[in-house]
């Protein structure tokens, strides 16, 4: 048995996220889950919110709530849509969570003790009446290019001019409006991540498995210009996890905390612990996941990410675990996507362009959405979503093939032989054609889930659909009962069988309608056909079952022009801050 850890890259916790963020991460690294769990394989799968930096303290600001209280809302809210689009997580974490304060400050302090630590003194602007420092998406002024009165302090919304917030004239507190600024010594830690460029280098270059995507872009930030240069990992913000070496005190550190992007990949680590707890288990359990001196040398390591993640998990987070001297695990193997873009431009958040999960719930079932993202992943590039692209897809994939396929042979069934398999007749030709055919496509659906490549899984997958309503649609056994009841019986058996072997191949992809058939056919405990041929054979003459409910419903061209026109933006969504991708 394999051991497989998975890690979705963490959503931001400020606000509901849209298909394209789905599709970036999380829904790939489930469909990898649960394959890898029906193949049998030990599987901990962890995601969590991102819950600390300015994206979530301006959003919690905008609700008019202490940040603590907006996270807690937020995680409990990001939660439940996973949970609907059934994103089948051992454990959802919070990188606000104790756990990952005491790892962060850990791997802080371990970094320190290995002088990959160095502190930086900067100027910074203060505000008094606000009594803190102002990130520079936190300070307003007018623009000295375009005379622009909102322009923020790290870049011209209007003109698009990048500023520095001294640029600014007439500066004000954008959370207070207060215009008594000053600007301010403040000392920083860095981390030195350019002593660590050979161990890098040495480590990328080890990794001739990877995607050229994900490789290309970790040799260009590791090469080209200043990719790795000494990156700041503090902050002077109240919102965060305070900035300690280990357990201890870090003098002249007092009242900062680490750098959202120090801590956000740490939880990956904390979220195990967090697992742990959560299902009274030890140190020892989950530091078997993730040490290689506690039990994780066998443990293969798969990332899911969109590709802006990519420098951060190639180089910023092993960074740190290299920095650190412990054997925590890195990365094996890192999956990244290109971006999903909505009817012709981007999804956007501010604008309310394009579909957020909790809208396409309210739309259609998980497995819909489910199909096209997961059919139409932006893998080698970036791919658009359309209404008439996904109405054919759902209308002929999922209603056509894989639903009337299952709809038309437990009903031909039930009104010819009852509500049981029938017995009788004996396979031949034409059904060891179609074995013959379906062993080669099996071995190839579960070589493309092996290599995570996602839209070739889901052709291979509905290609064996198609086999099965193509076998159905040529021995026709609804003409040739007349003539021969047994060789109907024996088709009409064979045809069950298929309905069997869909519903547990397609399970990661469409787990809602793998779980209704498997349950009117009475399998409850679906298992990966190992050998095809005897697998064929699992659902013996009496045994029982019932039809299921429709499985999927066709899209009408009414709701596509109802939804086209509903989603097309110029509303901004209620309680969503803008796609602040804020590194400040
Ligand atoms: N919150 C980030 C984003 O949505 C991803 C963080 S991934 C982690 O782009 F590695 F930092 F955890
Ligand atoms: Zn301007």
């Amino acid at each position: 048995m394999a051991r497989h850890l998975i890690t979705s890259a963490i959503p931001y916790i400020n606000g509901i996220k849209h298909l394209g963020n789905l599709i970036g991460s999380q829904l790939p690294a489930d469909l990898f889950a649960r394959y890898q769990r029906a193949r049998g394989n030990d599987v901990l799968f962890l995601c969590a919110t991102d819950e600390h930096g300015t994206p979530a303290e301006l959003a919690a600001a905008k609700a008019g709530k202490p940040v603590a209280d907006y996270c807690a809302e937020m995680h409990k809210v990001q939660a439940d849509i996973a949970r609907r689009f059934r994103l089948s997580f051992d454990h959802f974490g919070r990188s606000s969570s104790p756990q990952n304060h005491a790892l962060t400050q850990h791997f802080a302090g371990r970094l320190a003790e290995n002088d990959l630590i160095s502190e930086v003194s900067e100027r910074q602007v203060y505000s008094i009446a606000d009594g803190r420092f102002l990130p520079d998406r936190y300070i307003e002024g007018t623009c000295p290019n375009c005379g622009y009165d909102k322009a923020r302090g790290d870049q011209c919304e209007n003109c698009t001019k990048q500023l520095e917030p001294t640029d600014l004239i007439d500066p004000r507190s954008a959370v207070s409006g207060a215009t008594d600024l000053e600007v301010r010594e403040t000392r920083h830690l860095y981390l030195r991540q350019s002593a660590l460029k050979d161990a890098l280098n040495d480590w990328i270059d080890s990794k001739t498995d990877w995607p050229v995507l994900t490789t290309s872009i970790a040799k260009k930030w590791l090469h080209d210009g200043d990719g790795l240069r000494d990156r700041g990992i503090t902050r002077d913000l109240d919102w965060g996890i305070p900035v300690r070496k280990g357990t201890e005190d870090w003098p002249g550190m007092e009242g900062k905390v680490f750098y959202v992007w120090f801590d956000a990949p740490i939880e990956y680590i904390a979220c195990a612990a967090e697992w742990a707890e959560a299902n009274g288990l030890t140190e020892a359990d989950w530091q078997s996941w993730w040490r290689t001196d506690k039990g994780a040398e066998d443990v293969r390591y798969t990332q899911f990410m969109g590709k802006d993640n990519v420098p951060f998990h190639t180089l910023s987070f092993p960074a740190t675990i290299i920095g650190s001297g412990e054997p925590w695990k890195l990365v094996d193997h890192l999956k990244s996507f290109n971006y999903l873009t909505y009817d012709g431009g981007q999804f956007s958040t501010s604008q309310g362009r394009g579909i957020f999960m909790d809208q396409a719930l309210e739309l259609l079932p998980a497995d819909y959405w489910r199909w096209w993202l997961l059919s139409h992943a932006p893998e080698n590039s970036d791919a658009e979503f359309t209404w008439d692209n996904f109405q054919a897809s759902v209308n002929k994939d999922l209603a056509d093939v894989l639903g009337n396929f299952v709809s038309r042979i437990t009903k031909f069934c039930r009104s010819k032989f009852g509500e049981a398999v029938p017995s009788g007749g004996q396979t031949g030709a034409e059904e060891a054609a179609v074995v013959a055919d379906l062993s080669e496509r099996l071995d190839r659906y579960a070589r493309f889930m092996e290599a995570m490549e996602v839209r070739k899984a889901a052709q291979e997958l509905r290609a064996i659909w198609v086999t099965g309503n193509e076998y159905l649609q040529s021995v026709a056994p609804w003409t040739g009962i007349k003539s021969d009841p047994d060789q109907a019986a024996m088709q009409t058996r064979f045809a069950l069988n298929l309905a069997h072997l869909f519903a547990v191949i397609s399970a990661p992809f469409v787990p809602d309608a793998s779980a209704k058939i498997l349950t009117s056919l009475n399998v409850l405990e679906p298992i990966w056909p190992a050998d095809l041929q005897e697998f064929l054979y699992t659902l013996g003459p009496d045994h029982p079952f019932t039809v299921p409910d429709v499985l999927f419903a066709k899209i009408t061209d009414t709701q596509v022009e109802e939804w086209q026109a509903r989603f097309s933006g110029g509303q901004s969504r209620k309680g969503a801050e803008g796609e602040a991708e804020a590194l400040s």
